[in-house]
């Protein structure tokens, strides 16, 4: 599969961009959306996503893969240890530093290929709860973090070991958590397990819950 980046000034959402190329058969799997500033940069729930230039927008069309959930967390956090930011996961895919977010992914479908939304703070945190790669110790370049992203999206999403290895990386297991449902549902429990298609296993007082979507917060150490 050959990478294929359509670079960009500034648009609305890379996601929009994306789904517009794919629909009019002008991007497909393996090519790269990729912008220097958005205007209605969204992350997962619909929230907000700050995009100011200085960081990395881009969306990754790939085809549709039952571990696209976790190979695609585990992709980031990889690429960016290339480049010596050494990050952690909240379930799903927050990427961690700190107790601060350092990136986020959102996964959307468009027909037979899925977006993988990607945004990493490189030089600036636009907000308090936020950290930037530069302000870890990464010197990391757009271009380069964006192809070790598809070298390593490739090797997880064909090796058994990804659910191991997304496990390793994910700092909520064994934590406290809350997880708040698209309905508004909340449970709390403790984050015992993850199973192969990504879905959190929380222990509450009523019996183990499978999670496949939801808001999900650190509640101790
Ligand atoms: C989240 O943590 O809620 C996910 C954030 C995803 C942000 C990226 S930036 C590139 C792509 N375009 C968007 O509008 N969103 C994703």
């Amino acid at each position: 599969m050959s990478l294929v980046i359509h670079r960009l000034p500034r648009v609305g959402s890379t996601q929009d961009e994306a789904r517009r190329l794919v629909e009019s058969g002008g991007a497909r799997a393996g090519h790269v959306v990729v912008a220097d500033e958005q205007t209605e940069g969204r992350g997962r729930f619909g929230r907000a996503w700050s995009s100011p230039s200085g960081g990395l927008y881009a969306t990754f069309v790939v085809p549709r893969h039952p571990m696209l959930p976790i190979a695609s967390g585990l992709s980031v956090v990889r690429a960016l240890a290339r480049f010596g930011v050494k990050a952690g996961l909240k379930w799903p895919n927050d990427l961690i530093v700190d107790g601060k977010k350092l990136a986020g992914i959102l996964i959307e479908t468009a027909g037979d290929v899925a977006l993988m939304g990607v945004g990493v703070n490189l030089d600036e945190a636009p907000l308090e709860t936020a950290v930037s790669a530069r302000a870890v110790g990464g010197g990391v370049r757009r271009g380069g973090l964006i192809v070790a992203i598809v070298r390593e999206l490739g090797k997880s999403l064909s090796s058994e070991e990804s659910l191991q290895a997304y496990r390793e990386s994910l700092l909520t297991l064994g934590r406290s958590v809350r997880v708040t449902l698209e309905g508004g549902e909340t449970i709390e429990g403790t984050a015992a397990d993850v199973d192969a298609e990504g879905r959190l296993l929380v222990e509450t007082r009523g019996g183990v819950r499978a999670i496949s979507s939801g808001e999900c917060v650190h509640l101790r150490s």
